[in-house]
């Protein structure tokens, strides 16, 4: 069977959906906290199950079968908890059921030299698979193009986009991502390892962002350079979470140490045919 994690979040639903157009739906089955979010898909036939990266037996048993395993990385990190520990226990069920082979969603700033928080549970997930002795393909997702909306949500209303100084950022669609991983975890080709950067196919800054946006609502949207410190402050006014502020300050200095800059063929050549470029997400989210 072919397993997807976190099918109940925007990723994993949508390598669902690509999967159904690879494999037949019997041989699907999905791995999700609550498995009440997802009875549309049980009626489509994928075999829906209560998977919790916390709780080692419910991963056995909603794995059960397993030949590929999609693990979409946890988002604990973002509200202080151990995406460390919840990845150890998957990797440690997926070599109990021995799986053919463990994809897992990491992303262009794996290192544990990045700057980008993420960026450092992705290249220690990364070291656990390689000493897993599992066979395992890390897909080494590009910045999600709907991180930088979100980012940005109140900049875009005010018209004004407020943050440190940035750096290019390789944007890529939840769309794209998802139909090469379906691919990949279908076995339509095979990456072994790390993939090579999975990115949209142009490299754009704030500045950038707050000039396209102007171009696609008709109204002026600038960029402002702020200090960290008044970052920091604002967020601080505005009661985000320390793991959050602590994401967002990382964002910037990996920015602009162009850990994301890099613009990569790999997945316009996987998907064989161009990525969705940034100006079509923008004109969908902000019109
Ligand atoms: N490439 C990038 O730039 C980028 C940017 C942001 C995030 N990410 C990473 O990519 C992942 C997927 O992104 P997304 O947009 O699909 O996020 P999302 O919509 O928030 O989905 C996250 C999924 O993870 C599941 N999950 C969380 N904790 C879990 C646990 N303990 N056990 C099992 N499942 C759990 C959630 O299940 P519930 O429905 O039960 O909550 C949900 O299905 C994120 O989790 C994050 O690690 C990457």
């Amino acid at each position: 069977m072919f397993i997807v994690t976190g099918a109940s979040g925007k990723l994993g639903g949508l390598v669902v959906d690509a999967l159904l157009h690879l494999v037949s739906a019997d041989l699907i089955g999905v791995s999700v906290r609550d498995p009440e979010k997802l009875a549309g898909l049980a009626s489509r036939g994928v075999r829906v199950r209560r998977g919790d990266y916390d709780d080692a037996k419910s991963l056995r048993h909603a794995w059960e079968g397993a030949r590929r395993v999609l693990l979409v990385s946890s988002n604990a990190g973002a509200s202080g908890g151990d995406p460390l520990k919840q990845h150890e226990t998957a990797i440690a069920v997926a070599r109990e059921l021995n799986v053919e082979r463990l994809f897992y969603t990491s992303q262009v700033s794996s290192s544990a030299q990045s700057a980008f928080p993420p960026g450092r549970d992705h290249a220690a997930t990364e070291a656990m698979l390689a000493a897993s002795g599992l066979a395992w393909t890390a897909l080494r997702h590009g910045f999600y193009a709907d991180s930088a909306v979100g980012m940005n949500a109140r900049g875009f209303r005010s018209g004004t986009l407020a943050g440190p100084e940035d750096g290019k950022v390789a944007w890529t669609t939840h769309e794209d991502l998802a139909e090469v991983d379906a691919l990949l975890l279908a076995g339509r080709q095979t990456f072994d390892g790390a993939t090579p950067l999975l990115t949209g196919s142009e490299a754009l800054d704030f500045t950038d962002l707050a000039r396209m946006a102007s171009q696609v609502t008709g109204r002026t949207i600038t960029r402002q350079v702020i200090s960290e410190d008044i970052m920091m402050e604002n967020a601080q006014g505005a009661g985000l979470p320390t793991s959050v502020q602590e994401i967002m300050l990382g964002y910037y200095r990996a920015a602009l140490a162009e850990e994301f800059a890099t613009v990569d063929p790999t997945l316009e050549r996987v998907l064989g045919r161009k990525p969705r470029p940034m100006r079509d997400v923008l004109a969908r989210e902000l019109r």
